[in-house]
C-alpha cells in the first residue's frame, strides 16, 4: 500500500517582499537598464509627492555615481555596473518611527487612500531599495527631517526579505533648523547606464514639462549635469482625500467599511461613508434592494453584502463622483512647461470631470505645433503628473492619435506636431503595476478623443489665419518689388528721379 505523501514538509510560505522580489519584473524591474530607470523614477516620484504634500516648490537633486571610474580599457565595455543613487528633496520629511516601516517594508505606504498621488501600492520606492540591496548587498541610508523640529534623523538599515521587515544597523539624531525639511535616500544598485541613459534623460525632460514649478538637478555617471530650473512659481492646488463612490467598491471593501463605521443605521452609513449619497437616494436605494434603512450595518449577512454591492454597481440614481478632490495641472502651468519645447503654437483643453468604474478623472490635452518640435507626430503622456515612457503603442492616447484624421484639420503626419495628454484620477487605469500605460477604457478614450479634437480645431483656425497673414505679406512684398522696378524704369525713361513713394502717391491721386 502506498503511504500518503507528507505535504507539510514541502509547504513554503513566501513573505511579501520575497514574493515581490521574485516577481519584480511586473513592477518594471526586469533588467539592469530598466531597473535603473525605474529606481530613479520611483524615488523622484516619492520626492515630488512629498513636496506637493508640503505645498512647497519642489527642489529635487539626483546623483547617480559609478562605483569606480571605468579604466580607459573598459570605457567601451557595456553591461551592468554598480551605482550609488542619491535622491534628495525638500518635501514633508518622514517621522522617525515610520521610516523603517514605510521604506523597509513592501506594501506599506500613506497613499492607499482615495486621493490623487503618484504612488499607489506602497511598493515602488521600497522595491527599488530591495532590488538595490539584493544586487549589491549594501545597506540603505535615509536622512530626513520635518518642519518645526530642531533635529532630524539618519538611519542606516537592511531589509530582511524573508520576513518583509527592516533591520536598523545605525542611527543618529542630527541637529537642524526648525524651518528645514526634506528627505535624502541613498543606496547602491546594479544598473546599465549606457542602455538606460536616453530613457532617464527623457524622464527628466518630460518631468520638467509636467512639473515646471520644480527645480530638478541630475548629475549623471558621466559627470554631466542636467539642470531644469523652475519656470513658474505656482504649485497646483493640492488634491484632497475623497470618500469612495458607491460604484467603485467591492465586497471586501464594503465589509471593512462596515467593520469600522460608527453609524448605527444602514442609511446613515451610506450617507456618511460614501460620496454624493444624500438622504433620499440612500433611502430609495436601500428599499430597492429590500434592506431596511434603519438596520444596524454589522447585522448584514455575507449574502446580503454581496446583493448590496451588486446593486450599488447597477443603481442608476447615484450622482457621478465629484472631480473636486482632483488636482489637474492647469493651462497656465502646462503652458509654462511646454514652452521648454519651443513650439510655434500650443493649444490646451481641460475637460470636465468624468468617471469610470466609480473613479473620477480629468483629462487635459494639448497640441503643440511647429517651432523647434521635431517633424512627425509625437505623443507625450502623463498620469498624475508622472511621465509615461514605455509601451507607448499600447497606450489609449496613442491609439486615439493614430485614429485622428489630421487631413481634415489641414495637417499632415509629417508636420511637427506633439500631442500631450495628462490624466489625473484617484485611481489611474494603468494596465500594469509598472505604471507605464493607460488601459483602453471607453470613458477615458472618449474624453481624450474630444480633448484632442478640440485642440486640433483651434490649431487649424490659428494656422489658417497665420497662412492668410503669410500670403498677405508675400503679396505685399511682390507688389513692392514691382513698384520699385516701375519707379526705376520711369526714372531712366524720364531722366527724373521718381521714388516708389512718389509713384504710390501719384497712383493714389489718379484713383481719387
Ligand atoms: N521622499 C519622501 N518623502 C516623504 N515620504 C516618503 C518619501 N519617500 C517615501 N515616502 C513614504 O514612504 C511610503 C512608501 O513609498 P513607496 O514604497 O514608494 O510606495 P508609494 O509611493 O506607492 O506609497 C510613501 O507612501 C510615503 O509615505
Ligand atoms: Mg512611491
Amino acid at each position: 500500500m502506498l503511504t500518503p505523501k507528507n505535504y507539510s514538509q514541502d509547504i513554503v510560505e513566501l513573505s511579501i517582499s520575497a514574493w515581490f522580489y521574485r516577481n519584480r519584473a511586473i513592477a518594471g524591474f526586469d533588467n539592469p537598464a530598466r531597473s535603473l530607470y525605474v529606481s530613479v523614477r520611483e524615488l523622484m516620484e516619492n520626492s515630488l509627492d512629498a513636496c506637493e504634500d508640503a505645498q512647497v516648490l519642489p527642489e529635487v537633486t539626483v546623483l547617480l555615481k559609478r562605483e569606480e571610474e571605468p579604466s580607459s580599457t573598459d570605457m567601451l565595455s557595456q553591461g551592468p555596473e554598480t551605482f550609488e543613487l542619491i535622491v534628495k528633496d525638500n518635501g514633508t520629511g518622514i517621522p522617525r518611527d515610520t521610516i523603517p516601516l514605510l521604506l523597509g517594508k513592501m506594501l506599506t505606504g500613506t497613499k492607499f487612500t482615495h486621493k490623487q498621488s503618484r504612488g499607489t501600492f506602497g511598493l515602488g520606492g521600497s522595491l527599488a531599495l530591495l532590488y538595490g540591496q539584493v544586487t549589491t548587498q549594501r545597506p540603505i541610508e535615509i536622512v530626513t527631517g520635518q518642519k518645526g523640529l530642531d533635529y532630524g534623523h539618519r538611519i542606516k538599515m537592511r531589509l530582511d526579505i524573508e520576513n518583509n521587515t527592516p533591520i536598523i544597523i545605525e542611527e543618529e539624531r542630527l541637529p537642524k533648523s526648525e524651518s528645514e525639511h526634506g528627505t535624502m535616500v541613498s543606496f547602491w544598485l546594479q544598473g546599465d547606464w549606457i542602455r538606460s541613459k536616453r530613457r532617464i534623460l527623457d524622464y527628466f525632460a518630460h518631468t520638467a514639462i509636467i512639473v515646471p514649478y520644480a527645480s530638478l538637478f541630475f548629475e549623471t555617471p558621466d559627470d554631466e549635469v542636467i539642470k531644469y530650473d523652475r519656470v513658474i512659481e505656482v504649485v497646483p492646488k493640492p488634491s484632497t482625500e475623497s470618500k469612495p463612490h458607491p460604484r467603485g467598491i467591492d465586497v471586501e471593501m464594503l465589509k471593512s467599511m462596515i467593520a469600522s463605521t460608527r453609524k448605527r443605521t444602514l442609511k446613515s452609513f451610506l450617507m456618511g461613508s460614501f460620496q454624493r449619497v444624500g438622504q433620499t437616494i440612500a433611502e430609495e436605494f436601500l428599499v430597492s434592494v429590500g434592506l431596511q434603512p434603519d438596520r444596524v450595518p454589522e447585522s448584514l449577512e455575507q449574502e446580503e453584502l454581496v446583493t448590496m454591492m451588486n446593486a450599488m454597481e447597477r443603481y442608476k440614481k447615484f450622482l457621478p463622483p465629484s472631480g473636486k478632490t482632483l488636482s489637474p495641472v492647469g493651462t497656465e502651468v502646462l503652458q509654462a512647461g511646454v514652452q521648454r519645447l519651443s513650439p510655434e503654437f500650443v493649444i490646451f483643453r481641460q475637460r470636465s470631470p468624468s468617471v469610470y468604474e466609480g473613479h473620477p478623472f480629468i483629462i487635459e490635452t494639448g497640441v503643440a505645433y511647429g517651432g523647434q518640435l521635431t517633424p512627425g507626430t509625437n505623443v507625450i503622456r502623463f498620469a498624475n503628473r508622472i511621465p509615461l515612457l514605455y509601451d507607448e503603442r499600447s497606450d489609449v492616447s496613442y491609439r486615439v492619435v493614430r485614429d485622428l484624421k489630421l487631413k481634415s484639420y489641414g495637417l499632415r503626419k509629417e508636420d511637427p506636431l506633439t500631442f500631450m495628454m495628462h490624466i489625473c484620477s484617484t485611481k489611474i487605469p494603468y494596465k500594469t503595476i509598472g505604471k507605464e500605460y493607460i488601459a483602453d477604457v471607453d470613458a477615458v478614450r472618449k474624453e481624450i478623443d474630444l480633448g484632442f479634437k478640440d485642440c486640433l480645431r483651434e490649431l487649424s483656425k490659428k494656422l489658417r489665419s497665420r497662412n492668410r497673414a503669410k500670403i498677405h505679406r508675400k503679396r505685399e512684398s511682390r507688389l513692392n518689388a514691382y513698384y520699385k522696378f516701375t519707379a526705376e524704369t520711369l526714372s531712366t525713361a524720364t531722366g527724373r528721379e521718381i521714388s516708389v513713394d512718389r509713384l504710390l502717391d501719384s497712383r493714389g491721386g489718379t484713383s481719387q
